[in-house]
């Protein structure tokens, strides 16, 4: 009988460890025991798992080893991470951890199963594996075929993420402000999770600004890419927040070494894992973030050549930012470490 594991979810409450929580169930990973974990605020409170309800239990130093967790998959900030996946690596449990934290240390493998899958087994240098930034998720599982196919050179994306991208609080405040509009009370000096109102605006602001006039977001695509991809990319990026509530959208610009084809690079995308195709611009077909939300796959339309130069190709770029952006490449990545363990 194949291996089942005590799997720990921490920021199981939160916006990606709600979906971590449906993603298991859904791709049956093998589960013997399910760990909740959260803050102290959390204590009395449980979550749906398996057909019954789990109760969360505090996250601490000691509670991986005393669950004898075997993975856990840390979605509950950057700070948590830095103080308690050292712990849980001490415990012996591989750590997939979806905050920016460990993302650039260079023993740390960042990964997109769909890209870079064999960096996983670099896993045993700290016993932790990053899972990328959601916008940088996306757009590398549209590049990786073409870079393969026409070596691309640079890429200049603008982003239109949705609120949920900064957590449950923060697609509170899209909903509350759109009621507060519509009952003529809506109180433009009172925003927490954004820097201005979102409601009926969109915030070229993502994170902080850095001292070269580009945000942490922003340098997050840049970084990541080149990590992943294992190549120095040019990239450019312009991230803005958008009052949706799930879904990232991103406008990409590619310029490659060689001549390109939009139909050919349709093509190798429709081949492409965990792409789907909606480019039927005729008739109004191409991808958006209300079609994409919930499901797993990201999708790619509007892809068309430059009006002046040969090697450079346009295209639109969504995903669901809380499942293909952080959920879902997370659980892969622990289906890929099972897979690793299982073949020695
Ligand atoms: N949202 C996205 O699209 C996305 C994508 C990729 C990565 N991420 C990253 O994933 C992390 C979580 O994001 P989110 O959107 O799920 O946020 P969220 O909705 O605000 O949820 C945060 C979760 O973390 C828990 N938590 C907070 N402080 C804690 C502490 N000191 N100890 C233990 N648990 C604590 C919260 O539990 P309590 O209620 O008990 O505090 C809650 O379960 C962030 O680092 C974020 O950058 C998010």
């Amino acid at each position: 009988m194949s291996k089942k594991y005590n799997v720990a979810v921490v920021g199981a409450n939160g916006a990606v460890g709600e979906e971590i929580l449906l993603l298991l169930e859904e791709l049956n990973f093998p589960i013997n025991k399910l760990i909740p974990l959260a803050s102290v605020r959390s204590i009395g409170k449980t979550v749906e798992f398996g057909g019954g309800d789990i109760a969360i239990k505090e996250l601490t130093h000691t509670v991986f080893e005393e669950e004898k967790v075997d993975i856990a998959l840390f979605s509950a900030g950057g700070s948590v991470s830095a103080e308690f996946a050292p712990s849980a690596v001490k415990a012996g449990t591989v750590v997939i951890d979806n905050t920016s934290h460990f993302r650039m240390d260079k023993n740390t493998p960042l990964v997109v199963p769909e890209v870079n899958p064999e960096d996983i087994a670099l896993w045993e240098q700290t016993g932790i594996i990053a899972n990328p930034n959601c916008s940088t998720i996306q757009m590398v599982q549209a590049l990786k075929p073409l870079d393969d196919a026409y070596n691309l050179k640079r890429v200049d994306v603008s982003t239109y993420q949705a609120t949920s991208g900064a957590g449950k609080s923060a697609m509170e405040e899209l909903v509350t402000q759109m009621q507060d509009f519509f009952a003529f009370k809506l109180d433009d000096s009172i925003p927490k999770a954004f820097p201005h109102r979102i409601v009926l605006n969109v915030i070229p602001q993502i994170d902080k600004f850095i001292e070269n006039g580009y945000t942490k977001e922003e340098m997050k695509m840049v970084n990541e890419t080149t990590k992943i991809m294992h190549k120095e990319i040019e990239l450019s990026a312009t991230c803005v927040r958008v009052p949706t509530l799930r879904g990232h959208a991103e406008a990409l610009t590619l310029t490659f070494g060689c001549d390109v084809d939009a139909d050919k690079a349709r093509e190798l995308l429709r081949k492409a894992p965990n792409i789907i195709i909606l480019d039927e611009p005729s008739e109004s077909i191409y991808p958006m973030p209300y079609i994409c939300m919930d499901k797993n796959e990201t999708f790619v339309g509007r892809i068309r050549n430059d009006n002046f130069r040969k090697n450079m190709l346009h295209m639109f770029v969504v995903a669901d930012n809380l499942r293909v952006g952080a959920a879902t490449n997370a659980v892969r990545i622990a289906q890929k470490w099972v897979e690793m363990q299982k073949n020695g």
